[in-house]
Order: C-alpha cells, then sequence, then structure tokens
C-alpha cells in the first residue's frame, strides 16, 4: 500500500482529532494509500509530549521550518489560530509540501486571497478542513438535491450553532479575540461549515443582509481578572440565491449562543415538489419531503455509510472522528487520484468565495443595508 506522509502544525484540539483518525486507518476497507503521521510541530512542549505516544511519529519539535525541510513529509495539516494561517500555510507551499489547511483559510478576505494565489503559483495539493459533508445524512442530502427532483426551489437554510458561550464564567481564549480570530468572529470559526455544501450544490449567494451579534462584551481572563472579548458571538446572514432563473431565499446561521446546542450542523433544502433536511441533533434521521396527493415528511433511520468504505457495520452509528477520518480519505483519494466522482473537500476557491461573503457581511451589518455579492 502506498504511504502518504503527513506532518501536523499545531497539534491542539484538531491535531490530535486528526492523529486520532490516522491511527485507526485500517478502519477504511481496501483504501490504496496509507495515511501515517510522522512529524509534530507545536510550540507547546507539553502538547508535543501527547504525541510520543503515536509509534509513527519520528520528528516532535517547536519549529515548524524543521517540518518544511523534513523531506519525509509529503503533507502538512495546519491547525492553528486564524492570524498565523497566512504565514504557515505560505511557508509549507512555497517549502514544497501539500498542505491540508484548516478554515476559516486565513483571517480574512486579503489573506485567504493570498494563500490561494501562492496554492496555485507552487502548484501543490491544497484543500480546506469541512468533514460535515462526510456524514452520511449530509451525502445523503447532497445525492436528494442533485436528483434534481424538488421542483421549484422555495428556500434554503444552512448551519452551524453550539452554546458552550453561554456561560459567562467561561475563560477567554484566542478565538473570542479578533486579533486572533478576524474580525469575522463566529464566521471564521463555523462559516465553513455552513457553506461548503450549499457552494457545491451551485447555491451561492448573490446578496447578503446580515445580523451580527455580541452579547458578552468581556469574560475572564483565567488569571483572575477579566478580559475583553471583541468577536462577534452570533450571526445570521439573509441571502438570496438564484436557481434555474428563480430568486430563492437562504439563510446562514452561525451561532456560538445558541441555547442547548453543542455542535450542531444543519441544513434543510425545500422546493415545491420534494425536499431534505438533516441536523447532527438527530444524526441516524433523514428527513425526506414529498408532494404528492398527500404532502409528507418521510423519516429515514441511516447506517454507517460514509462515501468511503469501512469495516464498520452498515447498522452502527456514525460520529464526528468518522466524519473527520472520512474527510480525511477524501484528501488523499483526490490527492492521488482515486477520489472517483466522490464528495471532495474544500477547495481554495470555496474558501475564498467564503471570506468573500463574510466580508460583505461585515459591510451589511455596519450600513445595515442588502450588500451585492460576486461568487
Ligand atoms: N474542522 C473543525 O471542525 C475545526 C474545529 C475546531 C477548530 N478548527 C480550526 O482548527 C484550527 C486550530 O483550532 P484548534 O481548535 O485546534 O486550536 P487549539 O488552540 O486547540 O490548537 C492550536 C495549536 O496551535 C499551536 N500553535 C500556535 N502557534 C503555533 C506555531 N507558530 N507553531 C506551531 N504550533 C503553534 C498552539 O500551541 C495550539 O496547540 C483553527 O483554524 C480552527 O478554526 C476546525
Amino acid at each position: 500500500m502506498k504511504k502518504v506522509k503527513l506532518a501536523i502544525i499545531g497539534g491542539g484540539l484538531m491535531g490530535k482529532e486528526a492523529a486520532s483518525a490516522m491511527g485507526r486507518w485500517f478502519v477504511l476497507n481496501n483504501f490504496d494509500s496509507q495515511l501515517e503521521l510522522v512529524a509534530v510541530c507545536d510550540l507547546n512542549a507539553d502538547i508535543l509530549k501527547w504525541y510520543a505516544q503515536v509509534p509513527t511519529v519520528k520528528m516532535l519539535t517547536q519549529n515548524h521550518k524543521e517540518i518544511i525541510a523534513n523531506p519525509d513529509v509529503d503533507v502538512v495539516y495546519v491547525a492553528v489560530p486564524h492570524n498565523l494561517h497566512l504565514a504557515l500555510y505560505t511557508d509549507v507551499l512555497r517549502g514544497g509540501k501539500d498542505l491540508l489547511a484548516e478554515k476559516p483559510f486565513g483571517i480574512d478576505l486579503a489573506a485567504a486571497t493570498e494563500i490561494a494565489v501562492v496554492a496555485k503559483a507552487t502548484n501543490r495539493f491544497v484543500r480546506c478542513s469541512s468533514e460535515f459533508p462526510f456524514l452520511p445524512g449530509v451525502q445523503r442530502v447532497i445525492t436528494a438535491f442533485n436528483e434534481g427532483k424538488f421542483g421549484k426551489l422555495v428556500q434554503i437554510k444552512s448551519g452551524f450553532h453550539h452554546s458552550s458561550d453561554l456561560d459567562p464564567t467561561k475563560p477567554i481564549n484566542w478565538k473570542r479575540q479578533s486579533q486572533f480570530c478576524g474580525n469575522i468572529g463566529v464566521m471564521g470559526d463555523l462559516g465553513m461549515h455552513a457553506v461548503h455544501v450549499p457552494f457545491r450544490l451551485g447555491l451561492k449567494p448573490t446578496n447578503v443582509y446580515a445580523q451580527l451579534q455580541k452579547i458578552y462584551t468581556e469574560r475572564p481572563d483565567g488569571k483572575g481578572g477579566v478580559a475583553p472579548c471583541d468577536t462577534w458571538d452570533n450571526a445570521t446572514l439573509h441571502c438570496d440565491i438564484v436557481h434555474q432563473g428563480l430568486t430563492v431565499p437562504m439563510t446562514i446561521e452561525m451561532k456560538r449562543m445558541a441555547p442547548t446546542e453543542t455542535n450542531t450542523w444543519f441544513i434543510e433544502i425545500l422546493g415545491t415538489d420534494g425536499g431534505v433536511k438533516y441536523s447532527t441533533k438527530e444524526p441516524k434521521t433523514l428527513w425526506t419531503f414529498q408532494r404528492g396527493k398527500e404532502q409528507t415528511w418521510t423519516k429515514t433511520d441511516l447506517g454507517f455509510n460514509g462515501p468511503f468504505a469501512t469495516i464498520t457495520g452498515g447498522i452502527f452509528e456514525t460520529g464526528f472522528p468518522d466524519c473527520f477520518q472520512q474527510m480525511l480519505a477524501a484528501y488523499v483519494a483526490e490527492r492521488d487520484g482515486f477520489l472517483d466522482g466522490r464528495f471532495g473537500c474544500a477547495t481554495p476557491e470555496e474558501a475564498v468565495m467564503s471570506h468573500k461573503l463574510f466580508d460583505a457581511a461585515l459591510q451589511s451589518h455596519a450600513q445595515k443595508s442588502v450588500v451585492a455579492v460576486s461568487l
């Protein structure tokens, strides 16, 4: 089996998730390439210690340049705060490595555009992380829409909600400070998740009216004091899309303060003849709307059927680690030429499009007006 050797820069929450997905690569059945974690870089020595337990890791370093200079590395997964995306992603690309980037692919539109330009100039294989489309329920949504039997589209809702920020005693971290997370705030955090599937289905906003909320403006600093919390907590984007000549409303919601939601990704596409909705709140359940003599919602109980075959029984349940592994499989399959028409990871062009939308949303909120977007 061909080996693809991967290094991680930024070994925190997502770095560990990637390491765990690679550690059980044998879950994938008849998969042509093995993704193997060989090196990790993090500034934090305690984090590096965690990776010492991974038998395939040969290099642990606090200097990302050592990762880039390592001839044994083919691909680098970079999962660091947003203010570092531009410098580290472009270092990786100029160092001759392929890149699995994290969202939002740069702290702002200018950074995302520059990363995409460098990706093209260096001719490296670059994709951006967004794992929810690889859940069986989301795959079914994509298939149902592409069958083209929904009639005239009526409305689209897409979003991502969580709620841990409702706790005002939760200490500040980099994701709640604009200098590290970006002026787009929650849109940078959750936005790629909410737009990846609509964009891929061709549902691209032509304008946006944005409602942005800063709800808690300070948080404990973790050292006994308080620190300013200056990022947008919640964003609701009211957009128009044009589908088969009709203008259709699409709402995109990204919320850190959505009561009771832990990590809820959802989509709903409704047409005059049919429709579909799926939410990770009910991860096994696909709802399908059909207009016949009567109008019905059909509830389908889903099994374990990601785009890439696994040893896991088809009646079992899928979760976050599974869709993250399926996304890594899609990255490798596309890079090595055997994606075979399956859903691929978010492209640099899609990441830049997401930033154009979020940039327009910032303008819309500031002006309290509808802003045109060209995607
Ligand atoms: N795909 C997803 O579902 C998902 C979920 C959460 C976060 N993310 C994204 O992943 C990225 C990282 O988020 P996270 O939650 O893992 O953050 P985190 O804070 O848990 O981890 C970031 C790590 O980067 C390290 N780091 C900082 N500067 C560095 C440098 N110069 N060199 C090497 N390491 C450095 C930090 O020490 C830390 O361990 C962000 O872009 C975020 O938006 C994606």
